[in-house]
C-alpha cells in the first residue's frame, strides 16, 4: 500500500492551502489594526522551556509532547547515557512559551518601553488521540502582548479575536465567549488548597488520575472528562469567591470594557484552561453547533509570571491562539462557500499547433500585465481546451486560429454569457503593454470590449 500521512496529521491540499493563506492574511489585517507585528520562532525548543513554562503536571507536557532526538544523541540514550539539557528538544505544543523566550532573549520589552505586540501562525504538535477537530499537528494563529498588565489589554485582545472570527465568516450567534479569572500568586494558593481539601473529601468519587491531581495540581481536575469527576468538580469551590481585591478589580474592569463594547459573554468559574502559566483573566470561544466535543475554536489569557519562569525580568503578558482546523469545521457547519484555489481570468486556446508560439507570447504578456492566465500544455483538441478552461473557472477564453491570425484578429468568448467578439491582436497586445503588473480582470474585459467596438 502507498504510504499515508502520519496519524493525526492532515495535508492542506491546494484549495485548503489557499484558504489558510487567506486566513492568515485576514488575521494579519485585523490584528495589524490593533498594532500587532509578526514574529517567527522555531518549531522546536528546549524541552525545559515547555516544562518550566507550561507546567510539568499539565497533560500537554506530561503526555502530549513530541520529543525530538538527533541521531548522535539517540545513540547515547539507547546506550543508557544521558544528554545535556540543551540537547533535549521538543516540537512546540503551543506558541506562547517560544514567543516569551524570544522576547526575553532579545530584550524586546526593555524597561519602560511600550508593550510588544506579536503575532504568529503555524503548526503546533501534540500527541493527543486524534479525532475530528483534534490533530497531532494542527495550525494555530496566535498573538502575545508583553509589557502591560492593564485590563484594557485583556479586553482589547478578546474583542480583537471576536472581530477576527466575524471577519472570517463564523456566525456571531454560533459562538459562545466564556471568561473567568484564575487569580494571582496572592489569592490562588489558598484557593488551590480549598479545592484540594474539597477533592480529598470526595476522593472515593474521583478517578485515580484526579486523586493524583489533588496532590500535584488540583485545578487540572476541572478539565477531567470522566463524568463522575465532572459531577464532583461542578460543586467545587469557585475561584471567583476567592479572588483578592486586586484580582477582583482587574476582572471587574475587563468585564466592564467587554460590556461597554457590546460583547456578550458568560462567566464560567470552572474555566481553568490546560496550561499552568495563566494568572487572572482566562477566556475561551466555543462554537455551539456541528463541532462535537472539540468545540473550542480559540482561547487564551493573562500570564504575568511566565517571563520570570523562563529566566527574564517580570513582564506581564496576555495572549490567545485559535485553531485553524476547528475554524474550518465551524465554517463548514455554517455553510460557508470556500473559494477554489485554481482559477484564472483568461484561458488562451489554440485551434492548432501552428498558433502556439503566438499564444505562448500572448499568455506571457497578459501575465506580465497582472492577469491570471493559463494555456494548454498537452496539445489537447480545441473542445477539450474549452473543458479545461471551464474546470479552471476561466472568465474568458481567447481563441487563436491560423486563419484569424493571418487577418490579425483573435476571438474572445465570455464563458458565463457565451457572448463572442473579435478584436485585433495588435490592439490587445498594445493594451496589455500599457500595464506593469497592475491590470485587473474586470478593467481589462471592459477595455477589450470597447477596443473591439472602435
Ligand atoms: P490552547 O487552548 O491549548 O491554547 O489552544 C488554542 C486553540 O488551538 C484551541 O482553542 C483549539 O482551537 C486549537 N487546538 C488545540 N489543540 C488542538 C488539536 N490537538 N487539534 C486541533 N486544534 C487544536 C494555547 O495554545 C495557548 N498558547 C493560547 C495562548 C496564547 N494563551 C496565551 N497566549
Amino acid at each position: 500500500m502507498a504510504l499515508q500521512a502520519p496519524e493525526g496529521t492532515k495535508d492542506l491540499l491546494p484549495d485548503e492551502s489557499k484558504f489558510w493563506t487567506y486566513f492568515k492574511a485576514t488575521a494579519a489585517e485585523v490584528f495589524g489594526r490593533f498594532g500587532y507585528v509578526p514574529i517567527e520562532t522555531p518549531l522546536f525548543e528546549q524541552t525545559d522551556l515547555f516544562v518550566r513554562g507550561i507546567g510539568e503536571a499539565t497533560d500537554v507536557v506530561s503526555k502530549e509532547m513530541f520529543t525530538a532526538v538527533s541521531g548522535q544523541n539517540l545513540e547515547t540514550l539507547l546506550g543508557g547515557g544521558t544528554i545535556k539539557a540543551k540537547s533535549r528538544l521538543s516540537l512546540r505544543p503551543e506558541g506562547t512559551a517560544g514567543v516569551v523566550r524570544a522576547v526575553v532573549q532579545h530584550d524586546l520589552v526593555p524597561q519602560g518601553a511600550a508593550p510588544a505586540k506579536l503575532m504568529y501562525a503555524g503548526p503546533m504538535f501534540r500527541a493527543e488521540r486524534p479525532q475530528r477537530g483534534r490533530q497531532r499537528q494542527f495550525n494555530q494563529v496566535g498573538v502575545e502582548c508583553l509589557g502591560a498588565e492593564d485590563p484594557s489589554v485583556d479586553a482589547e485582545s478578546i474583542i480583537m479575536l471576536m472581530r477576527f472570527f466575524e471577519a472570517i465568516g463564523i456566525p456571531v450567534e454560533s459562538m459562545r465567549l466564556l471568561v473567568n479569572s484564575m487569580g494571582c500568586d496572592v489569592c490562588r494558593p489558598a484557593y488551590r488548597d480549598a479545592v484540594r481539601s474539597y477533592m480529598d473529601a470526595h476522593a472515593d468519587e474521583l478517578c485515580d488520575e484526579c486523586k493524583r491531581r489533588a496532590e500535584t495540581n488540583p485545578l487540572r481536575a476541572f478539565d477531567c472528562k470522566n463524568s463522575g469527576c465532572a459531577a464532583v468538580m461542578a460543586h467545587a469551590p469557585k475561584i471567583t469567591d476567592h479572588l483578592c481585591g486586586d484580582c477582583r478589580d482587574h476582572y471587574g474592569t475587563v468585564k466592564q470594557y467587554l460590556v461597554g463594547e457590546g460583547l456578550s459573554f458568560e462567566e464560567d468559574p470552572k474555566l481553568v484552561r490546560g496550561l499552568d502559566y495563566y494568572t487572572r483573566t482566562v477566556f475561551e470561544v466555543q462554537v455551539t453547533e456541528g463541532m462535537g466535543s472539540q468545540n473550542a475554536i480559540g482561547g487564551g489569557g493573562r500570564y504575568d509570571k511566565l517571563a520570570e519562569e523562563v529566566g527574564g525580568r517580570p513582564t506581564p503578558g496576555f495572549g490567545f491562539a485559535l485553531g485553524y482546523e476547528r475554524c474550518v469545521i465551524a465554517l463548514e457547519a455554517a455553510g460557508y462557500e470556500f473559494p477554489r484555489a485554481q482559477r484564472c481570468d483568461y484561458f488562451v486556446a489554440c485551434v492548432d499547433d501552428s498558433v502556439r508560439p503566438e499564444a505562448f507570447s500572448l499568455v506571457q504578456a497578459a501575465r506580465n500585465a497582472g492577469l491570471t492566465v493559463e494555456m494548454d500544455h498537452q496539445h489537447r483538441s480545441l473542445k477539450s481546451q474549452f473543458k479545461l478552461a471551464d474546470k479552471l473557472d476561466a472568465d474568458q477564453v481567447i481563441v487563436l486560429g491560423p486563419d484569424e491570425l493571418v487577418a490579425g484578429t483573435v476571438t474572445v468568448r465570455n464563458m458565463a454569457t457565451h457572448e463572442e467578439y473579435a478584436i485585433g491582436l495588435a490592439a490587445m497586445k498594445s493594451l496589455l503593454s500599457r500595464f506593469g503588473n497592475q491590470l485587473f480582470d474586470g478593467d481589462f474585459s471592459s477595455m477589450l470590449k470597447s477596443a473591439s467596438e472602435e
